[in-house]
């Protein structure tokens, strides 16, 4: 349609299939919505009132002249239901599981922006560049208060909850400009908070990508772990007063008191801003806590940092 697209660019992998249930769910409201007007109708018209009829009275004895309908309408809606049930989250189970070797990408939402930044250090604001067909890997965070990052075009929409990382994942399959919004109120510019997103060749997000000189999130992490100490007890070889970071990436840690936590971006983001959270098994509670101190883009670059003490292929 001219100029008022009724449905968004079908641009990701998953658009088809969200598409397909969001179509079965509306064709079957359709259908009931069509189906209990008509018999209204019919019912209105048949049982109109006449001269010489007079209104039945409803007896106990005609409570059950309707048994095998009334287990029609039990039973049918509920299967109904079901299919729409294993359906939904079937496709919600495929698009929580992000697949290895997704590329990664790091999105920190504010008042009123998106800011990018790729792993090579190449940075955009309102806008995302990724490439056609390869898995993308959205790690999301907010400064302020809650955004949602959605880009209609790959169905994907995902709330950004200050405080936390939330992930996404999507895979275009169609190159092009799509748009880009947030998609939770969050404030007098919330309407402001748009972009858009940029599907290109993988050759040419390559060339893209490349020619940057600001220095990657690992190295700006790297700084930043100077910078504010970190390295007087997590060093290589320091006095065993902390854990070692070297290969912990991926794997599970031993916690104090039982348990185990996955050592991932969330666990060292929680072990900055509250340290005594979750303390690894052997090691005395001594880290001072950061909150406040660094901001959502340096806690990125530390993890970027400590991400990559750990060998690719050990993770
Ligand atoms: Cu950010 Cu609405």
């Amino acid at each position: 349609m001219i100029g008022f697209p009724l449905f968004p660019d079908v641009a990701s992998t998953i658009a088809t299939g969200v598409d397909r249930l969001y179509f079965f769910l509306t064709g079957v409201t359709l259908f009931f919505t069509a189906l209990i007007f008509v018999l209204i109708l019919y019912f209105a018209v048949k049982y109109r009132r006449r001269p010489g009829r007079v209104a039945e009275q409803v007896g106990s004895d005609q409570q059950h002249q309707g048994f095998g309908l009334e287990i029609a309408w039990t039973v049918v809606p509920f299967f109904i239901t079901l299919v729409m049930f294993t359906w939904g989250s079937s496709l919600y189970i495929a698009n929580s599981r992000v697949p290895d070797q997704a590329l990664d990408i790091y999105v920190v939402g504010r008042q009123w922006m998106w800011k990018v930044q790729h792993t090579n250090g190449r940075r955009e604001i309102n806008e995302l560049h990724v490439p056609i067909g390869q898995p993308v890997k959205l790690t999301l965070a907010s400064q302020d208060v809650i955004h949602s990052f959605f880009i209609p075009a790959f169905r994907v929409k995902q709330d950004v909850v200050p405080g936390r990382y939330v992930s996404m994942w999507f895979q275009p399959t169609r190159a092009g400009e799509y748009h880009l919004f947030c998609a939770e109120y969050c404030g007098a510019y919330h309407s402001g908070m748009i972009g858009r997103v940029v599907v290109m060749r993988p050759e040419d997000f390559q060339k893209w990508l490349g020619g940057v000189t600001e220095e990657s999130p690992v190295q700006a992490g790297e700084k930043l772990f100077n910078d504010f100490n970190c390295v007087n007890c997590h060093a290589t070889g320091a006095r065993q007063r902390c854990p070692q970071l070297g290969s912990l990436f991926g794997t599970d840690v031993m916690l104090e008191g039982g348990g185990t936590a996955k050592f991932d971006e969330a666990y060292i983001r929680e072990s900055i801003v509250d340290p005594n959270a979750k303390i690894v098994k052997g090691y005395p509670p001594v880290m001072p806590t950061y909150r406040g101190q660094v901001s959502e883009e340096q806690l990125l670059n530390l993890i970027a940092y400590i991400r990559s003490l750990t060998p690719q292929k050990e993770r």
